[in-house]
């Protein structure tokens, strides 16, 4: 862990901030929760009476068999449980106590594809009958309760409905992004010990292929584990295709002997729902955790209360569904709640940078949730690219991933919502399972900048780095005091990483990793974080995996990883480079190395500037001195603090004058 100090470039303009916008009245009218006073009601009884909130909110699910007692443990030791001995499914949850009413034949999923006339609905009562063909066949090809399965899949119907069938049998998903590589998903599938792997032919992007048959092909080549690839076709791309191990998705679940009903599994409320792969700082990424009651009450309520959800809505949240957004609020929070859920594959600015817009007019999209990255990329483009669609449908915006920069939440409030549409800026980890920080649509009113206040249950502090609650005005880290039921319950295959990685920091709390300050009204201003995670474009990374992947390189002796201020994408990568003794420095090589990191990760982690350097400043005791490295990407050089400790204080004037502009 490096210094407690937030490197975040929002800071400056977060202090300055002042504006303060109330819910607008036609949300306030309509609300859930309408006004300031009764969300602090509630809010106080859910941390004066845990149990009986959370006993109380277990309504929002159906439950097979009742739980008998709300939860047990705490942070100390890092063990908790919630709604022991409750039985439930969440895909029964999702779909069937839906088909039983008048939303059998309501859209749960609309799905937009890339090209635009690519759409699809699925009625509850259609995803039903998916669900469970799916379900019955990953039975059928070996796959038992507690079994992981692996998904590596484009933003299409098939993702979701695979999430859902693995969930009504007992198996548990493991979804690896698809912009992740060939190594990236062989080491995510061999942790996760899954023998079966669920694949498209390739996904779209920009009107070109992204090769995920080929890529799984090269994965499993490293998973003797594997025994069957399930292939939907999406694209008709070319693939290989291997019969002995490969079926195509349209074949198997069509089969005859494959049935339309399966029965859901009654679950334990503590038996495992999925696992979601995310970087830390270390170099190996964590397999972090979620369990089946607690995820599931928690998703709905935040779900419910945060994006203020009614019958009539269309919800549309941007985000892939190999992350955690794309789980919580693209398709168990919504479809827990009977909503219509919008599914999209496709870039936010192809084939124009109209296309979002576009389509929230043609679906009238009532709540729309995206990440701050995605709002600074549009703001730049003329603003008539916005004007020219009717966007009145929408009621409510969200955003996640990052801190938002006040002039992109005015530019969304503005523009974007014409100033009658709440925005709620969510703050949330892998890790919290869902939204922990954010405002309430009509009853907080929000400032710029700011994710406002915390959610029902949830009690966060500002501590210094000795642990000490300090005053929160000036910032520090912000921890969680107590658990809560969408909290992670652990890091799969490593009983110990929960504890040691977010528990030991701060002594029986949870640590996110982000600084944070809390104003004079009590609102929460998140600084970025205060570990080695990169976020970049709302996508986190970890400074020493894209190190690792770089010293990987047969021309690589040191790397050393930091994050500047970016624009667009919040933070950009910015790579020193030491070389080995006979290889020379070329923009050859500089791209090379660039395309080594996006074979080896992914391209989401491709270094935006690559420094190659004689040398980096080390500590005497031979650490790099990472804080003046992060000075020097950024251009402040002036702030370099104190040079006099490093063992070879000249390296820092040959980095100023080499750095890459
Ligand atoms: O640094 C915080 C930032 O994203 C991190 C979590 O990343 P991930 O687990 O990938 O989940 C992203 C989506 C939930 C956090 O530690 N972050 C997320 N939301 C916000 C944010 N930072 C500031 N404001 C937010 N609203």
């Amino acid at each position: 862990m490096s210094g407690q100090t937030p490197k975040s470039s929002t800071i400056d303009t977060v202090l300055e901030e002042q504006r303060v916008f109330n819910p607008p009245e036609r949300i306030k009218e309509t609300a859930h929760i309408r006004s300031y006073e009764e969300y602090k009601e509630l809010y106080d009884y859910s941390i004066k009476e845990p149990e009986a909130f959370w006993a109380k909110q277990a309504e929002l699910v159906d439950w097979i068999k009742p739980f008998k007692k709300v939860y047990e443990g705490d942070l100390v030791e890092g063990e908790h449980k919630w709604y022991l001995g409750g039985k439930l499914n969440v895909s029964a949850n999702c779909i069937d106590r839906h088909i039983n009413t008048w939303r059998k034949n309501k859209a749960a999923i609309i799905w937009q594809g890339e090209k635009r006339d690519e759409t699809r609905v699925l009625t509850y009562n259609e995803l039903y009958n998916q669900v469970c063909r799916v379900a019955n066949t990953l039975k059928k090809w070996g796959v038992n309760k507690g079994d992981r399965v692996a998904l590596y899949m484009p933003m299409i119907p098939e993702l979701a409905i695979t999430m859902l069938a693995c969930s009504r049998i007992g198996a548990i998903h493991n979804v690896v992004f698809g912009g992740f590589s060939a190594d990236s998903l062989r080491d995510r599938i061999n942790d996760s010990g899954a023998r079966i792997l669920i694949t498209a032919d390739a996904g779209f992007r920009r009107g070109a292929y992204i090769p995920l048959k080929d890529n799984a092909d090269k994965a499993l080549e490293g998973c003797p584990g594997v025994h069957t690839c399930i292939v939907v076709k999406h694209t008709g791309a070319d693939i290989n295709f291997w019969t002995q191990r490969d079926k195509w998705w349209h074949h198997e679940i069509n089969s005859p002997d494959i049935s339309s009903v399966c029965p859901p599994e009654a679950m334990d409320s503590e038996d495992p729902l999925f696992i979601l792969y995310t970087s830390g700082s270390t170099g190996k990424p964590k397999g972090v955790m979620h369990t089946t009651g607690g995820y599931l009450v928690y998703t709905s309520l935040t779900m419910k209360y945060i994006f203020d959800l009614k019958e009539e809505d269309t919800f549309w949240c941007t985000a892939d569904s190999g992350w955690i957004t794309g789980h919580s609020y693209v398709i168990y929070g919504p479809l827990a709640l009977g909503a219509t859920t919008l599914m999209y594959e496709g870039l936010h600015n192809y084939p124009n940078p109209d296309r979002l817009w576009q389509v929230i007019e043609k679906y009238r999209v009532s709540i729309f949730y995206t990440a701050p990255t995605i709002i600074r990329g549009l703001m730049k483009e003329d603003e008539e690219w916005v004007k020219k669609h009717d966007l009145s449908s929408l009621r409510l915006l969200g955003t996640v991933g990052e801190p938002i920069n006040p002039e992109a939440w005015v530019w969304y409030h503005k523009v974007v919502g014409n100033e009658k549409c709440a925005i709620v800026d969510t703050y949330w980890q892998t890790e919290t399972g869902g939204v922990i920080i954010t405002p309430l649509p009509g009853a907080i009113p929000t400032k710029p900048g700011s994710a406002a206040m915390p959610f029902f249950g949830i009690e966060p502090a500002i501590v210094d780095s000795n642990g000490e609650e300090c005053d929160s005005k000036d910032g520090g880290s912000l921890i969680i005091k107590r658990p809560w039921p969408g909290l992670m319950r652990g890091v799969y295959n490593a009983p110990d990483r929960f504890r040691e990685t977010y528990l030991t920091m701060y002594p029986g709390n949870y640590f996110t990793g982000d600084g944070a300050r809390v104003d004079e009204d009590g609102y929460y201003w998140l600084l970025g974080r205060v570990d080695d995670v990169l976020n970049v474009s709302g996508h986190r990374l970890s400074t020493a995996e894209i190190e690792s992947a770089l010293v990987s390189h047969n021309k690589v002796a040191e790397a050393a990883v930091v994050g500047y201020p970016h624009d667009i994408k919040g933070e950009g990568i910015y790579a020193y480079v030491l070389l080995k003794n006979n290889a020379k420095a070329s923009s050859e090589l500089r791209a090379q190395l660039g395309q080594h990191v996006r074979k080896v990760i992914g391209p989401v982690a491709s270094p935006d500037k690559i420094h190659i350097v004689e040398q980096l400043p080390k500590t005497r005791s031979g650490k790099i001195m990472r804080r003046i490295l992060r000075k020097i990407a950024s251009g402040e050089f002036e702030q370099l603090g104190d040079t006099s400790t490093l063992s070879n204080p000249e390296s820092v004037d040959e980095l100023i004058k080499t750095r890459e502009e």
